[in-house]
């Protein structure tokens, strides 16, 4: 059911190119993680929308596409405001999935809070 994956390319925090094979219907959120992309505190609320380190950057038509399956939300908006080096199309790893119009777009994770 949930279809052939998808190829996504992760910029991660060291600024590296991460391929990846994405499948539809998992978040961003889970699939750094699984694809052991970033692992010091990213995601560490597991997906609560309660920490913001699964910030994520977007290019600005993608962010567009990823509204029409995954719409804002309040509680969203207020943990993206604590995030560090938030942008106009930033959203939260946790609270975006992959669809298969997402195919082979470059996600950006952006540094994070020192967690440590
Ligand atoms: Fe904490 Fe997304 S994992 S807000």
């Amino acid at each position: 059911f949930f279809g052939k994956k998808i190829n996504v390319t992760f910029i991660d925090r060291r600024g590296e190119n991460v391929e990846v094979k994405a499948r539809p219907g998992d978040s961003i959120l889970d699939t750094v993680i699984d694809n052991e992309i970033e692992t010091e505190g990213y995601g560490i609320c597991g997906g609560g929308i309660a920490c913001s380190t699964c910030h994520i950057i977007l290019e600005d038509t993608v962010f567009d596409k990823t509204l029409v399956e995954d719409p804002w939300g309040e509680e969203e908006c207020d943990m993206l405001d604590n995030a560090p080096n938030v942008t106009d199309f930033s959203r939260l790893g946790c609270c975006v999935h992959f669809t298969k119009e997402l195919e082979g777009i470059t996600i950006t994770i952006p540094e994070g809070q020192d967690m440590r």
